[in-house]
């Protein structure tokens, strides 16, 4: 007989509080859909490391089963019960959770990651094949990666002139690097579009409850989407829209309710690359890896074509392993759409479950090596294949612009890096020890001097482990 999921062990009423303070309370204050960096700063420095040390203190106490923790929520704290649940169905462990309709529903309402029921797997599809999931490079790769190299060439020679790089200048710079492949050239230089995104989510942050947001909010989502339709009925051949282009606008998967995600999903590049640089700063070794491969791989191969990408396993493995330390969505949350099965249990309908993605990657499992910058660790296939990692999440529900982000994020951060040395400007951990807990936002920006050639290479720079 299936045993109900209501003899899971319950959290005490002082670890309920526990996970509130150090767990949902700051996700939420420090914004739960746009960063609100200062706050975000300051608490997660004190949460964060707290936040691990309670969630591995009950996985112990309760022998890693899942947990029933506030507001009748479920936790998953081991890979093997996230690795169960994500690889289920998307619809029945579906995406489109509570908190998520809340916060996103007036600003993407039809997006896949909203959408509950059969629509969902339709909708999925078009997502698939739109932004090239699964695929070694995107369509048209090479010239989205000439566009990416093109608006950080601007971005580099600007900043060569004041010798620095500010967190602002690298958003902007991203967001038209987003715009372009999203559209083609009739939105690059459309900076309202991306601020719409922006209002939209800070709304979003605080539940569309703040005095005056339901009209502003509809009136932002309205010229969102006329621009979205004017920019996609025009899209250039190479862009994201121009591969909805067979959907009809008013079919049912509604093709182009799908962008407010998208865009939203592309300002996610830019803390990624800002923790890349900062990390690759730190770790000067890495750094020298990664330009060797990168130069070895502009010898040899197109930039933009498969190949070039493909020569370049240790470049994509120190983006992936900045992701894993820090995750941008540090949380998967899910909700039965009907009676399920999990770890040998039936779950009820309408289960509110989680994930703190951030914790499997740092908790006390993970051993030592999960605070350290450690890329090889991807180029083995051992963190890609563990669901203690889940920056882009896993199994139905996850990133279908995985491939898509990570090849922009390439060629962005690889343009940057062909160019100019960065120096961080405040050093905010000490690169011998165990890197720190706290998803830290460094936004101090970057001193950016021309490139110095590099050292003769050295084996160490082969038979390289950092820290
Ligand atoms: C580059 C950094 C990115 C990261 C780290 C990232 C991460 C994620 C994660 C973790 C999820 C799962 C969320 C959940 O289940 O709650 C997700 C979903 C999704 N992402 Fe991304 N994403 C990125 C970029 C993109 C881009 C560039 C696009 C599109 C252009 C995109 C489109 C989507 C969509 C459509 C979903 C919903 C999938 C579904 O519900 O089936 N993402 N992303």
């Amino acid at each position: 007989m299936t045993e109900s999921s209501e003899a899971w062990p319950h959290m005490t009423g002082w670890e309920k509080a526990k996970t509130t303070a150090l767990h949902t309370l700051p996700a939420l204050l420090g914004g739960g859909v746009m960063a609100r960096n200062r706050t975000r700063a300051v608490l997660n420095r004190f949460t964060d490391p707290a936040m691990v040390g309670h969630f591995d203190r009950v996985r112990e106490k309760y022998h890693g089963l899942p947990v029933w923790g506030p507001r009748g929520t479920l936790y998953l704290l081991t890979e093997a019960d996230a690795r169960e649940m994500l690889q289920q169905s998307a619809t029945v462990f579906s995406t489109a959770s509570d908190e998520k309709l809340a916060m996103l529903g007036r600003m993407q309402p039809d997006a896949v990651i909203l959408t509950r029921g059969p629509l969902r797997e339709r909708r999925r599809e078009i997502n698939d094949s739109a932004l090239s999931y699964h695929q070694p490079v995107p369509a048209d790769s090479e010239t989205l990666a000439r566009i990416a190299e093109s608006v950080m060439g601007d971005l580099l020679s600007s900043s060569m002139v004041t010798g620095s790089l500010s967190f602002a200048a690298l958003k902007s710079a991203l967001e038209k690097v987003g715009r372009l492949v999203c559209f083609g050239s009739p939105a690059r230089d459309d900076d309202e579009l991306s601020g719409l995104v922006d209002a939209l989510r800070r709304d979003g942050n605080s539940f569309y409850l703040k005095p005056g947001a339901k009209r502003r909010v509809e009136r932002n989502h309205a010229d969102l989407m006329e621009r979205i339709r004017s920019y996609a009925s025009r899209a250039e051949d190479f862009s994201l829209a121009a591969r909805l282009s067979h959907v009809p606008f008013e079919d049912e998967r509604k093709p182009l309710g799908q962008i407010p995600h998208w865009l939203m999903a592309m300002s996610l590049m830019t803390p990624i690359a800002m923790r890349t640089l900062t990390l690759l700063d730190a770790y000067p070794r890495s750094l020298a890896r990664t330009r060797e491969e990168l130069d070895a791989a502009d010898r040899h191969h197109r930039r933009g074509s498969a190949g070039h990408l493909m020569a370049q396993p240790y470049f994509k493995a120190v983006i992936l392993d900045a992701v894993r330390l820090y995750p941008v969505v540090p949380n998967i949350s899910r909700v039965t759409t009907s009676r399920a099965r999990l770890g040998g249990a039936e779950v009820e309908e309408d289960t509110p479950i989680l994930i703190p993605a951030n914790f499997l990657a740092r908790g006390r499992a993970r051993g030592e090596d999960a605070d350290r910058f450690n890329p090889d660790a991807w180029i083995t296939g051992e963190a890609a294949d563990s669901c203690a990692y889940l920056p882009f999440s896993k199994g139905p529900g996850s990133c279908p612009g995985r491939d898509v982000g990570m090849f922009l994020l390439h060629y962005t951060i690889g343009a940057l890096l062909r160019r100019a040395d960065f120096r961080s400007r405040r050093q905010m951990f000490d690169p011998t020890g165990p890197l720190p807990k706290a998803n830290l936002l460094w936004r101090s920006g970057w001193s950016v001097t021309e490139r110095t050639p590099a050292p003769k290479p050295t084996t160490a720079v082969h038979s390289y482990q950092e820290g």
